[in-house]
């Protein structure tokens, strides 16, 4: 069978990894891999295919950065030729990003049937793009795999046909258990002079937190005064173009705490959080991570996609508030051991790491009842 899979952002790379591995492998199967090119530098797309040994997408959209409609349009133009050509019997979309959507819509369109990885998370904020684009999606789908209950419960709620639900596990967490024994050997501690457990990772790129300059500078100015220990600052593009433009990246750069680095590769980031006192991050992936990794997790938002990680007392919902943030993440960083030990022996709602295994089963006996 005919599958296509459909990707642009970086996140979607990471969770595709496993799946991509296994239905390469799968001699039933002929994958393609179809780059919308939404993400374009290295550091955002390439770094990725390398170090997690992924094949060539057999193309590229090259639709590069614009408004929603413009990359959502893009992509559904261009991608509409491919898929008539192509004529895959199933479109998988991964995740929630303007890529995930345009091509779940342009595949439906199509009658084609779109498997959705990720199904049914919510924040319930449609003033976030990644929710539109995960209910839409969803609501297009004529398979959805979700990761945990909660989100198989959500997608319920909304009416979706519970035959269509297969709750998997969480791909995110097959590829961690996948490539742990490679981040553990990778040297960004050294290369950046850090020392275990002495230092926060701060990752923020969400469009609510950075293109709106006041929660921009509360959360700098948490971290300027956070001085109590180093934060490591990765700095997504769009980020890094709104801290110029509020002349807060000159303000950081100067801070002898703060090391503020390009984007980093999935092995550098996974070593760090690992090593991590302490994640401070608007990042859906990310929150999660931090709870498979044992880190304490201050999420810099008022709601999240994955309350399992909340209601487990993981992840602590604090937006961005400049105090709230600071008194948090002290108050972490004095209990810090005693709140580790407690974070080891947590349940995992996530699955057990077969997730993409599971979905290649769930797509083959969908084909074959199609047949
Ligand atoms: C997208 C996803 C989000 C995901 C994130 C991970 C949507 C709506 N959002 O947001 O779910 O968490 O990716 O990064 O699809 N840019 C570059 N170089 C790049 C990529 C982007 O300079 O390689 C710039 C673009 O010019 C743009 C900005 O960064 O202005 C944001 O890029 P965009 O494609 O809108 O997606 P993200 O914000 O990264």
């Amino acid at each position: 069978m005919n599958i296509a899979l459909i990707l642009g952002a970086r996140p979607q790379i990471i969770k595709s990894a496993s799946f991509i591995h296994l239905a390469s492998q799968d001699l039933q199967i002929s994958l393609n891999i179809i780059h919308t090119g939404q993400h374009y530098d290295y550091e955002m797309t390439k770094i990725f295919f390398e170090e997690l040994s992924l094949p060539e997408p057999m193309a590229n959209l090259n639709v590069g950065s614009g408004t929603h409609a413009q990359q959502t349009a893009r992509i559904m133009l261009r991608l509409e030729k491919l898929l008539q050509r192509q004529k895959p019997d199933v479109v998988v979309v991964p995740g929630d990003t303007n890529s995930t959507l345009a091509g779940a819509l342009t595949s439906a369109k199509l009658h084609i049937p779109v498997a959705h990885i990720e199904a049914g998370a919510r924040s319930y904020d449609m003033y976030m793009p990644e929710e539109i684009n995960r209910c839409l999606t969803d609501h297009c789908s004529t398979l959805l795999f979700t990761p945990t209950e909660n989100c198989t419960r959500n997608l319920l709620k909304e009416g979706i046909d519970k035959a269509k639900i297969h709750q998997t596990g969480d791909t995110m967490y097959d590829v961690l258990l996948q490539q742990l024994s490679k981040a553990e050997k990778n040297q960004i501690l050294e290369k950046l002079a850090l020392t275990p457990k002495t230092y926060a990772l701060l990752t923020t790129h969400r469009p609510e937190n950075v293109n709106n300059p006041e929660n921009l500078k509360n959360i700098t100015e948490a971290i300027i005064r956070l001085n109590q220990l180093t934060i490591v600052f990765p700095v997504h593009p769009r980020t890094q173009k709104q801290l110029r433009k509020t002349r807060l990246l000159k303000k950081l750069e100067k801070q002898k705490h703060i090391k503020i680095v390009k984007p980093l590769g999935y092995h550098e980031t996974i070593k760090l959080i690992k090593n991590a006192a302490l994640v401070l991050t608007d990042s859906g992936g990310m929150q999660k991570e931090a709870f498979w990794l044992n880190t304490p997790c201050i999420t810099l938002r008022k709601i999240t996609e994955w309350p399992e990680t909340v209601k487990l007392g993981a992840n602590y919902l604090i937006g961005t508030n400049t105090q709230k943030i600071k008194e948090k993440a002290s108050e972490i960083l004095e209990k810090k051991d005693e709140i580790i030990e407690k974070l080891k022996n947590l349940p995992n709602p996530f699955g057990e790491g077969d997730a993409s295994q599971k979905i290649i089963e769930a797509i083959k006996s969908f084909q074959k009842k199609s047949n």
